[in-house]
């Protein structure tokens, strides 16, 4: 099974992940993230901290790193047997370089999902920290060119493409609860899925 996270920026994705790795649920799972800590994620990085970066060249930049992690990491993994359970996935991409792209393509979202279809392994289980982009905003500290709010409410309607488009894939949680209760209904979801 590959199970993957998402969510804006300060939806304390990366908190229920550890909670995840805390538990014995899953057996011997593969833990990870995108970006990735390969020296593709570093390049995707020093985009991310350039903020006159070419969002289409930021785009293919993430492409690759997520071209590497499936190589790598996750479809080794898969073929081994074990669970896959990652920090941000190609949702991640749909949704964010979705909304940096937007006054580039009629449909920018849709551009980005086309670019992955022939090769990417789609998630089974998508686990979406549903939060509003002026608290994302607030709880991450706008450290990065994505985290405005302005910027993470283009994404987040984005993500509602994705959510309305595979309701069967994706289960939604209210993160604006306290962090305690997140984790709990992430731990509960993932309980009832294994
Ligand atoms: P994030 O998981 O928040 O990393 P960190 O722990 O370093 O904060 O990801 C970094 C930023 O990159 C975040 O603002 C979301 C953005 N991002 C994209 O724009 N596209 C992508 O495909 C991915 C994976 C992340």
């Amino acid at each position: 099974m590959l199970l993957t996270l998402e969510g804006l920026d300060g939806s304390g994705k990366t908190s229920c992940v550890e909670t995840l790795r805390e538990t014995d649920l899953l057996g011997d799972a593969t833990f990870t993230r995108e970006p990735t800590t390969s020296w593709y994620g570093e390049a995707v990085r020093r985009s991310v901290a350039d903020a006159e970066a070419d969002p289409l060249a930021e785009l293919f930049l993430y492409t690759a790193d997520h071209a590497a992690h499936l190589a790598r990491t996750v479809r080794p993994a898969l073929d081994r047997g074990e669970t896959v359970v990652s920090d941000r996935y190609s949702d991640s991409r749909y949704a964010y370089q979705g909304a940096t792209l937007t006054n580039r393509f009629e449909d920018a979202v849709g551009f980005v999902q086309e670019i992955h279809r022939p090769w990417t392994r789609s998630p089974d289980v998508t686990i979406y920290l549903d939060i509003d982009p002026e608290t994302g905003a607030r709880r991450s500290g706008a450290t990065n060119k994505f985290e405005t709010a302005t910027h993470l409410k283009q994404v987040q309607e984005n993500y509602e493409r994705l959510l309305a488009a595979e309701p069967d894939r994706f289960v939604r949680i209210d993160a604006s609860r306290s962090i305690e209760t997140v984790r709990a209904d992430v731990l509960s979801t993932v309980e009832e899925l294994v």
